[in-house]
């Protein structure tokens, strides 16, 4: 039987359409000749759509993106500080919108540091772990804001929001995670300081460890564990944490893996009530766009990302084993993004 999967494609500004020709070619490469096909809607989104039309996200917008099975995202923002942007709002706007609107409940990101990949730990031993990031509360809400603006007396508050139903659901699917992987779970907050919140956390992992008996449980103030992180980041093997310490750690653990152009990342509504969207860690870097530098195996590893989220577990399986295969016997001679896209493209038709 065959199965069309409807796909949203926001390749976004910079070198976002540059990373996600290359992902679409992997995809097209890795389904080629299946029974399952991708039929791409693209969505023109971001600073570029800003400066034309003068507005981010509409409405439309969203009820077309919510019609289809999956999103597929490059990078949004334009050059940090162009005046032309400055009330464009791209990270509250579009990306911050679009992960609240369909309740992407779990941001989910790997960390492999693959055979050959150079890094900058000096005896990084085997780094593989996820973070599972919450993605939908913590300080990250809007439930904030200021008075006495621009006076010596100024009040700024931004309230970190943890609810017992946002919280259990993300711990839930990283227990789910842990399962499949080593059987290893770390909760990484900041229970000693931030009380009220980290006790519903520490609580909310207790409880639904007692139904995953198999895993194991620790726990890591948020400021031990950027020390773990470079000290023994083999130590981890999935990380549960909130909105704001999630964001913090995991370009750590991009950094301790290689560099932002291989990290991976899902937006995931594992209820499947909206579409899970699958995008590369990094931004639109206009200071390389255009330059054919961007290295395209982040938004390559987000289709491994997208097709494991649609339960095709082969195919994810075959990307991974491609990026895996293409880094090992990377030379030091730079490719192109065009380059990596068709050498991991032709590993799949091999
Ligand atoms: P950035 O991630 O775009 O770039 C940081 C540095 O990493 C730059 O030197 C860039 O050249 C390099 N880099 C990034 N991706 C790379 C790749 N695939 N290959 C090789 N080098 C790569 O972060 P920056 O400069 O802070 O932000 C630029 C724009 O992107 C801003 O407008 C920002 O708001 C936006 N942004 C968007 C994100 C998203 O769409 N999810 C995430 C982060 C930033
Ligand atoms: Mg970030």
């Amino acid at each position: 039987m065959s199965r069309v999967v409807k796909l949203a494609v926001i390749p976004g500004d910079g070198i976002g359409p540059e990373v996600i020709a290359e992902a679409v070619k992997v995809l097209d490469a890795v389904t080629a000749g299946s029974d399952v096909s991708f039929e791409k809607t693209p969505f023109s989104l971001g600073a570029g759509r800003f400066l034309e039309t003068g507005d981010t996200l509409t409405d439309d917008d969203l009820d077309a993106i919510k019609a289809h099975d999956a999103i597929l995202l490059g990078a949004v923002g334009g050059t940090p500080g162009d005046p032309r942007l400055k009330d464009a709002n791209i990270e509250r706007g579009l990306l911050l919108k679009l992960r609240f609107e369909l309740d992407h409940y779990v941001n989910l990101r790997p960390s492999k540091l693959y055979p050959g990949q150079p890094g900058p730990l000096a005896e990084p031993g085997d780094i593989d772990f996820v973070v599972v990031r919450e993605g939908t509360e913590g300080p990250y809400v809007g439930n904030g804001g200021s008075i006495r603006r621009g006076t010596p007396a100024e009040v700024a508050n931004e309230t970190s929001v943890n609810t017992a139903y946002g919280v259990e659901r993300v711990v839930r699917y990283a227990f789910e995670l842990a399962e499949r992987r080593s059987k290893k779970l770390t909760l990484v907050h900041k229970t000693n300081v931030l009380v009220n919140a980290g006790s519903l956390w520490q609580r909310l992992v207790n409880e639904v460890a007692a139904e995953h008996p198999e895993v194991a449980v620790d726990y890591l103030h948020v400021d031990a564990a950027t020390i773990f992180l470079v000290t023994n980041p083999s130590r981890f093997d999935v990380i549960v944490t909130d909105n704001l310490f999630g964001d913090i750690l995991t370009d750590l653990a991009g950094a301790v893996t290689g560099g932002i152009g291989l990290a991976a990342s899902g937006n995931i509504n594992p209820s499947g009530a909206s579409p899970s969207m699958f995008e590369p860690v990094h931004g639109s870097a206009p200071d390389i766009a255009g330059s054919g530098k961007a290295d395209p195996t982040a938004a390559i590893g987000s289709i491994a990302l997208l097709l494991d989220h649609l339960g095709l577990r082969e195919e994810a399986d075959r990307v991974t084993r491609a990026i895996e295969s293409d880094i090992s016997e990377r030379g030091s001679a730079p490719r192109t993004t065009v380059e990596i896209g068709d050498a991991i493209a032709a590993r799949l038709q091999a």
